[in-house]
């Protein structure tokens, strides 16, 4: 009899169906052999990484991002915030997100779809989701960095936990960006035991 996880048990979907196949691939060698397996190798982590950028800077250190997160063994890759619904973050357990302000404090075109989405009364809860974001804009503006900040606070209302705090990047945005970019990683390595590692 193999054991199985209850459904009710405190953990994640994805912690409860590894357990299970740790499970299952433990009982099913004893059954046949007698031996005990080497315990299998731990999930995958992966990282979401969302990018707004109208000329292309927030997507350039969304990339960059997204490669220093692979170098560290996570999974993660990259896409427009327009590509995803709020709907799609409810499974997601870390997001970064990089995003240029445009307009008078607005979004830019990449990110608007996903912006009223966001915003709306009916918008989902997002209470597995681990976040960061990362700012940009100028400081002459007067709206500084208004589309990051609205992403950042929103995420907060709707339940998310923010994993590091934002960063506001002026135009020599580098070496904001370099620590923010540490900080997160240092955060994303920390297992919180709520599914962090997930
Ligand atoms: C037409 C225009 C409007 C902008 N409006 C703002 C703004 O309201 N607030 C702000 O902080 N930055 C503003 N910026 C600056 C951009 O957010 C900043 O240059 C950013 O690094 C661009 O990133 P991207 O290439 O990813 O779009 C504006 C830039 C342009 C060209």
């Amino acid at each position: 009899m193999i054991p199985r996880i209850p459904d009710q048990a405190p953990f994640s979907r994805e912690q409860r169906a590894w357990l299970n196949g740790f499970f299952a691939g433990l009982y099913s060698v004893q059954a046949v052999d007698g031996l005990v397996p080497d315990a299998p190798a731990p999930p995958t982590r992966s990282v979401t990484v969302l990018f707004g950028s109208q000329t292309g800077t927030a997507e350039g250190l969304a990339r960059k991002t997204v490669n220093a997160l692979k170098a560290q063994g996570f999974a993660a890759s990259a896409c427009e915030l327009d590509t995803m619904t709020p709907a799609d973050l409810v499974d997601v357990h870390h997001l970064l997100v990089i995003t240029s302000t445009y307009g008078d404090g607005e979004m830019p075109d990449n990110a608007q779809i996903f912006w009223e989405a966001l915003s709306a009364e009916d918008a989902p809860r997002l209470e597995q989701t681990a976040f960061a974001v990362c700012a940009l804009g100028d400081s002459s503006y007067p709206d500084f960095c208004q589309a990051g900040k609205d992403i950042d606070a929103r995420l907060e209302a709707l339940g998310a936990r923010r994993l590091f705090p934002r960063a506001d990047c002026d135009i020599d945005y580098e070496a904001v960006f370099a620590g923010w970019l540490e900080g997160v990683c240092e955060a994303l390595n920390v297992p919180s035991g709520d599914g962090a590692l997930v």
